[in-house]
């Protein structure tokens, strides 16, 4: 397709393609973020405002991540070395691999807090004394994620498995995962979502979810619908370049991104179908759905109400567990795929060299939940600092540089080429997306990242 056009590692099919690509986008962004940002936001109006942040700024900003990495066909920095020689751009691909894996450092201890409330619903020990009132799911919370080893060994638990996965290598190991666990996370939230709706009083919530009051709508949140747009769809940090590297040859990107962006809206939406009226239902709606609260407190307390308890846990926990580990795959991909093709490491040494580390780094923030709660940096937990820093400054400053370079400082014709597949001519939605791309996508991102620090 073009001449940087030289990596071996590709998805063998197109389905493998859209499931791990979708497998990173899906993960707690959706299934815990994104219900809480809508209480937070008032409900409906956030919804929209959601919508419009993937379409104008999600969308463009994923086919510039696609365009790059399908050109250069290598790892976040080489994409920059390759098409752009002798320029700093691939500043902004070290930017992305920083990003990433200080996402994943704090991501996977959260993944490893879904582990073990996976086994403790198994076991049944989630629900051991809540119903005599000597245990309450908020102090089984500060056990399971508070205290100082058990939440450690899970993580480290969790590493082990991306290990075993990523060792398998792209093919075997990231797409064949994919394959499964996607639709298998589907099948659960279709379960989830007909036993939700179908809860009595279940029409409240849905009216808070999806009839929109306009008048909530303000500067904040637009501001934490494009957080949660970039943060939800894996942008800004070079995770998608690395997979469109990966691309079969023939892949229509723009296709792709529009697929992978609404699957990745339909799991929220769907999320917020469940959420929202399961919570009315129970009369719970004045409850926090804020992240861990929602999914260790608040659902554990609805399922204590339906029949089936137990089942509706494990099968919740496993939802969450399939979300998190395709996505903590993708995260360590980035920095996996740098140290294979750029210091010419074999796949088993980058995948040792980049999770090995992550067992103290995940230590370290495991602990900021526990023993180390009180060492704040800037009023900030570690972990909270790590956060807001990478998804409030850098996602947003990263999607906003790569839609500048490819708009502007690339050379001519990357997006053109890219898009179009190498047509000759490019069709009216290839050139209106690149408008898009040059205009429209930059200035509202720095318009929003500016109106932050006011
Ligand atoms: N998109 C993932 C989610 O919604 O949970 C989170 C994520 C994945 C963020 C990969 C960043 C990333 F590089």
């Amino acid at each position: 397709m073009t001449k940087y056009y030289i990596m071996a590692a590709k998805f063998g099919s197109k389905i493998g393609m859209i499931a791990a690509t979708v497998g990173s986008a899906v993960g707690l962004g959706n299934i815990w973020r994104f219900p809480a940002e809508t209480q937070a936001n008032g409900g409906a109006a956030f919804l929209l405002v959601y919508i419009g942040c993937v379409l104008l700024l999600g969308i463009p900003v994923m086919l510039v991540e696609f365009s790059i990495g399908r050109e250069g066909g290598t790892d976040a920095i080489g994409n920059y070395r390759r098409i752009s020689p002798k320029s700093k751009w691939w500043l902004l691909g070290g930017m992305g691999i920083a990003a990433s894996y200080m996402i994943l450092t704090f991501y996977i201890v959260v993944a490893g807090w879904t582990l073990e409330y996976f086994v403790s619903a198994l076991s049944g020990d989630l629900f051991t004394g809540i119903a005599d009132g000597s245990s309450s799911f908020e102090g089984k919370m500060k056990d399971y994620v508070s205290s100082d080893w058990k939440p450690i060994i899970f993580t480290a638990i969790m590493i082990a498995a991306n290990v075993a996965v990523l060792m398998m290598g792209v093919r075997k190991g990231i797409e064949k995962i994919s394959n499964i666990m996607m639709p298998l996370l589907f099948l659960i939230l279709v379960i989830f979502c007909v036993v939700a709706l179908s809860l009595p009083g279940a029409s409240d919530g849905l009216n808070f979810f999806l009839n929109p009051d306009f008048s909530k709508v303000n500067g904040s949140v637009v501001i934490d619908a494009m957080g949660q747009a970039f943060f939800s769809l894996s942008l800004g940090m070079g995770v998608l370049s690395t997979y469109a590297a990966y691309f079969p040859r023939d892949t229509r990107l723009g296709r792709t991104a529009a697929t992978v962006s609404f699957l990745d809206m339909v799991v929220a939406f769907m999320m917020g179908l469940i959420i929202f009226p399961a919570v009315t239902s129970f009369g719970m709606q004045g409850e926090s759905l804020e992240g861990a609260t929602l999914v260790f407190v608040t659902l554990p307390e609805v399922f204590t109400r339906m029949p089936g308890t137990q089942l509706w846990a494990i099968l919740f926990f496993m939802l969450l567990l399939l979300a998190a580990l395709t996505s903590t795959i993708s995260m360590s991909e980035v920095a996996i795929r740098f140290f294979q093709d750029r210091l010419k490491m074999s796949r088993r040494k980058a995948v040792l060299i980049v999770m090995l580390p992550l067992l103290l780094f995940g230590a370290i923030n495991s602990l900021s939940s526990g023993l180390l709660a009180d060492f704040k940096i800037f009023g900030l937990t570690i972990f909270d600092l790590l956060d807001t820093v990478a998804t409030n400054i850098m996602l947003p400053l990263g999607a906003l540089a790569m839609c500048l370079y490819a708009g502007w400082f690339a050379p001519k014709g990357l997006l053109a080429r890219q898009l179009s597949n190498d047509a000759r001519s490019q069709g009216v939605a290839t050139r209106a997306v690149i408008f898009i791309i040059r205009w429209v996508s930059p200035i509202a991102i720095a318009a929003i990242l500016i109106a932050q620090f006011k």
